[in-house]
C-alpha cells in the first residue's frame, strides 16, 4: 500500500545527523482482536482505549551514509542504555521488511534508544507500545527528510498501517483516547489496514477513565499472542465468535456515545471472558488464568454489587487483570485495591493508568 521507491536521499545534498523522539502508550482492547489472517489482518473489527502510563521512549538516531549498495538497514539497538542482541535482530529484521516502503533506510547509519516505562517482564504487553513508537519514528523520519507527511492525517494513518505489521494491535495506540480497527460498516474510513480515530465518538464520562493493571504474575505466557491467533483457524467457535464481536462493538458503540457505564461494563466483561474462553477451547486448550486473576474477578463483582460503583474487568491474553473505572471514583477505588485486591498481585505490583492523550514526539 505505502510501497514508493522514489524515497531515496541525494547524495549531493546530504541530511544532516539527527534524531528524532517519540513516547507512545500503550492500549487496552475492550473489544478485542483475536484472529487474523493474510499479513496481520484482523478477523473482527476491535476497539481500545489508549493508555497514558505504560509507555515505550524511543530515540531514533540517523547519519547519511553513502552506500545504496547495502543489503539491509545498519541498526545498533540499545534496551534501557543496554545491548540487547534479542531485541536488536528482531527490529531489524521488521525494518528489513520496510524497504519497499522506506528505500532510503539503506542510506544511513540507524541507533535505536529504547525503555519502557514499566519493567519488560512484566506481563504486559510491551510490544504495542514499542512498535507504535518505532511507527512514528519512521513516519517523522520521512517527513523530516522528504516533506511527504506534513497533513496528520495522513501522518497517522501511516504510522497506524506501520505499527500494525509490527504488532497488530499496536495500529490502536497512535490515537488519543481511542482507536478502532478493522473494517466495520459502523465507523465511516474503517479498515483492516490501519486503525482509525475513536476518541471524538467518547462520552466525557470515558475520557476520564482509569485502568489499574493488576500484576498477578510477570511470568511469561505459557501461549504466545501469535501462537493464539494462529489457533484460531480451527477453533469450531470461530466464525460465531467473529460475528458476536461485530455485534458487540455496535452495542459498545452506542454505550461510549451515551456514557451508559452498566451496558459499557457488561461487554467488556463480556468481551474478556469471552477471550480466555475461546483459550479454553483451542486445540490443544490452554489457560491463562490464575487463581489470582479468577479471585480478583470475583471480587470486582461482589464489590459492585455492595457499593454500586461502576468498576468494571477485562484481560488481555495473559492473567493480569485491568481494572476500568471512572475518575470519579478514584479514591473509594485505589482503597478497595489496596485492601481487598493487591494481596492477589505478585509483589503488590500495580500500574496505575488511565486513558490518554496519544503519543508526543518529545
Ligand atoms: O497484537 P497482538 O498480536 O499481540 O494481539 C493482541 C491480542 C489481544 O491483546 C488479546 C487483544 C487486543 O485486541 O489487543
Amino acid at each position: 500500500m505505502y510501497d514508493n521507491p522514489r524515497l531515496i536521499l541525494d547524495s549531493s545534498n546530504p541530511p544532516e545527523a539527527d534524531n528524532i523522539l517519540w513516547r507512545s502508550p500503550s492500549n487496552i482492547a475492550l473489544i478485542k482482536y483475536w484472529g487474523k489472517y493474510g499479513n496481520q489482518l484482523p478477523r473482527n473489527p476491535s476497539l481500545s482505549f489508549t493508555l497514558s502510563a505504560a509507555c515505550t521512549d524511543m530515540e531514533l538516531s540517523y547519519i547519511f551514509r553513502d552506500d545504496t549498495h547495502s543489503a539491509g538497514v545498519n541498526l545498533d539497538f540499545f534496551f534501557h542504555e543496554a545491548e540487547n542482541p534479542a531485541f536488536q535482530a528482531k527490529m531489524a529484521e521488521f525494518l528489513n521488511t520496510l524497504l519497499p516502503v522506506f528505500p532510503f533506510l539503506k542510506q544511513l547509519d540507524l541507533t535505536i534508544r529504547t525503555g519502557n516505562s514499566f519493567p519488560h517482564s512484566a506481563g504486559i504487553a510491551s510490544s504495542a507500545s514499542a512498535i507504535s513508537a518505532l511507527a512514528l519514528c519512521l513516519c517523522s523520519l520521512e517527513d523530516r527528510l522528504f516533506g511527504t507527511l506534513q497533513a496528520a492525517e495522513d501522518f497517522e494513518r501511516k504510522a497506524s498501517w506501520l505499527a500494525r505489521l509490527g504488532s497488530g494491535s499496536a495500529c490502536r495506540s497512535i490515537f488519543s483516547h481511542a482507536a478502532l480497527w478493522g473494517e466495520t460498516g459502523l465507523i465511516q474510513g474503517s479498515s483492516n489496514e490501519y486503525a482509525v480515530a475513536a476518541g471524538d465518538l467518547l462520552h466525557e464520562t470515558f475520557k476520564d477513565f482509569h485502568d489499574d493493571i493488576l500484576i498477578v504474575s510477570t511470568d511469561e505466557k505459557a501461549v504466545s499472542s501469535r501462537a493464539g491467533h494462529a489457533l484460531m483457524e480451527d477453533n469450531p467457535y470461530a466464525a460465531p465468535r467473529y460475528a458476536q464481536a461485530k455485534a458487540r462493538l455496535d452495542a459498545l458503540l452506542n454505550a461510549l456515545e451515551s456514557g451508559d457505564l452498566p451496558a459499557f461494563g457488561k461487554i467488556v466483561e463480556d468481551e474478556a471472558l469471552t477471550l480466555h474462553a475461546l483459550m479454553m477451547c483451542s486445540n490443544p486448550s490452554y489457560v491463562l488464568l490464575q487463581p489470582g486473576s479468577l479471585a480478583i474477578m470475583e471480587k470486582v463483582r461482589r464489590y459492585r454489587t455492595d457499593t454500586g460503583n461502576p468498576v468494571y474487568f477485562t484481560l488481555d491474553a495473559g492473567p493480569n487483570v485491568h481494572l476500568l473505572y471512572p475518575g470519579s471514583i478514584v479514591h473509594e477505588v485505589r482503597d478497595f485495591i489496596e485492601q481487598q485486591l493487591k494481596p492477589h498481585c505478585e509483589d503488590g505490583y500495580v500500574i496505575q493508568d488511565w486513558v490518554g492523550e496519544g503519543p508526543e514526539e518529545m
